[in-house]
């Protein structure tokens, strides 16, 4: 079945992924493509509406990004965003110039009622505004549905040609009614019948598979995280046992971590797991490496190492599946999309292009708020699917310096701690991460009588919203107190625990 499809186009907004996101919450397939795209594939995908996205850029610059103009023509209801209204001013003959003040942050607008695209929205809201530039005449034929203090034309419409535009973003939580007014464009002004649901997609992505493999018989990596795990289920409803997985135990995972991830997959889930045990084998890699970025490679070359041999030992898989999601395609197709390059270390899970394989990647589409809401319906438990990211090379990058048994072990008590009394007062859910790092520097203590001489752990808690920017926890004092008192005492060989009250950037939110 072909849903309809919304195509977004991106400028070069921080914004743009999210405009996508908003979309698919409101039910309706969209997709990102850069803004260069030509107007002969835009035809070809016979979109319900064009999203122009917002950029950094000025319109006037001679090197601003531009698209077809052309596809202002089509009839497809067309609606720009801050660049995109900037861009649709230019090239339709209006003006644009740069603002007196740039508008930044909040902004109240007041807008008509009448129109269909703000049908149900109070007559003034706050709105968030990210430009420099502004339009001060719009181009003939549109008028104007809403104004701000400092901006002439906040909104406007050609309503005979279908062109619409926002000076704000609708897309970011900080508009009000941002999600009332995409709702009105996509199901008022572009006739959307919302039929992008995860159940729809369940079911037309096992078909999809069916006929991909083919018959053939498919080996997935499990890392123990949530994509991979949705993978490996889509792909057993979908061809049953001709799935095999592959768990290896890197020596680096958690507390119990492994008992745990048998208990899960071959109990609960029942999917056809083979288990690795190649702790010692990572760990003699390891030995004497101190520098992050080597640690990370030996573990991502054991990793593939492993996992090749395991599966040519198993023999007969022509297919392979990834857990790749929407946000890693549209970072290696679009121009000029969000920072590609922070992320570039962080897939260890993902596999060569040298392996023979051919892929298999059923969660390309999706958003991760929206692999969650499959592994639901797949009958994932809420405290997996809610889980907080884990790095692949696990706790060898939050052991500074040299990874050793003793180390492991210890860092291995301390986090379970940590994760433990986390939960335990309610926070784990609110916090994009929390956990702990060993410092293997020894500092001087007293316990009873006795003078020590121990490691220090540091706790890492943090608020983000995709990882990208990270601001430290405040957690309550009484929790840290906890927290410390409990590894002090019940984990020998520590005797000091401090908190990271570091922000990223500059920091990271992992120690290495
Ligand atoms: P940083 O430390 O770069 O982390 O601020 C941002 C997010 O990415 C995770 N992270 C990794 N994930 N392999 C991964 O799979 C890695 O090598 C890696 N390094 C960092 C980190 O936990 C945080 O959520």
């Amino acid at each position: 079945m072909k849903h309809q499809k919304i195509i977004i186009l991106d400028f070069g907004s921080q914004y743009t992924q999210l405009i996508a996101r908003r979309l698919r919450e409101l039910s309706v397939y969209s997709e990102i493509l850069p803004y260069s795209t030509s107007l002969e594939e835009i035809e070809d995908q016979a979109p319900a509406g064009i999203i122009l996205s917002g950029g950094p850029r000025s319109v006037s610059d001679s090197d601003a990004p531009r698209a077809d103009p052309r596809l202002l023509e089509l009839g497809i209801p067309v609606l720009g965003v801050c660049y995109g209204m900037q861009w649709m001013t230019y090239v339709l003959g209006g003006a644009v110039s740069r603002a007196p003040h740039r508008e930044y942050g909040h902004v109240i607008i007041e807008l008509d009622q009448t129109l269909s695209l703000f049908k149900k929205i109070p007559s003034e809201i706050r709105v968030w505004a990210s430009h420099g530039d502004f339009v001060t005449a719009p181009p003939p034929g549109f008028t104007i549905l809403a104004t701000s203090e400092n901006a002439p034309v906040a909104a406007m419409a050609d309503v005979k040609r279908n062109l619409f535009s926002l000076l704000f973003h609708p897309e970011v939580a900080h508009t009000e009614y941002g999600s009332d007014i995409l709702r009105n464009y996509v199901y008022d002004v572009c006739n959307c019948a919302g039929d992008w649901t995860m159940e729809s997609f369940i079911e037309e992505t096992s078909a999809k598979i069916r006929k991909q493999l083919n018959g053939a018989k498919v080996v997935c990596g499990l890392s123990g995280g949530v994509d991979s795990t949705v993978t490996a289920l889509l792909l057993h409803r979908a061809v049953g046992d001709r799935l095999t997985c592959i768990f290896v135990d890197n020596g680096v995972l958690r507390l119990n971590e492994a008992t745990q991830i048998k208990k899960r997959f071959i109990e609960k889930l029942q999917l056809p797991l083979v288990f690795e045990d190649s702790a010692e084998l990572f760990l003699e890699r390891l030995a004497g490496v101190i520098d992050p970025e080597r640690k990370r490679k030996i573990i991502g070359a054991t990793f593939i190492d492993v996992f090749e041999a395991k599966a040519a030992e198993l023999g007969g898989f022509d297919f392979l599946a990834q857990g790749t999601l929407y946000p890693d395609v549209i970072e290696s197709v679009s121009v000029v999309g969000p920072s590609a390059a922070i992320k570039s270390h962080h897939n260890v899970g993902g596999l060569p292009e040298q392996m023979r394989f051919k892929l298999v990647e059923p969660l390309r589409e999706l958003f991760k708020d929206e692999v969650r809401e499959v592994g639901r319906q797949l009958g994932l438990d809420e405290e997996f699917v809610e889980r907080q990211p884990f790095p692949g090379p696990g706790l060898a990058v939050r052991i500074l310096g040299e990874v050793k048994p003793e180390r492991i072990e210890l860092l291995r008590q301390a986090d379970a701690i940590v994760t433990d009394e986390i939960k335990r007062h309610g926070w784990y859910k609110k916090l994009w991460q929390s956990f702990a790092v060993l410092l293997p520097i020894r500092t001087v203590g007293v316990m009873g009588d006795e003078r020590t001489y121990d490691y220090t752990i540091a706790i890492r808690a943090v608020d983000s919203q995709d990882g990208m920017t990270a601001d430290w926890a405040r957690l309550p004092h009484e929790l840290l107190g906890t927290i410390s008192g409990r590894i002090i005492n019940e984990v020998k060989g520590i005797n000091r625990v401090v908190y990271d009250i570091s922000s990223k950037p500059p920091s990271t939110i992992e120690w290495e």
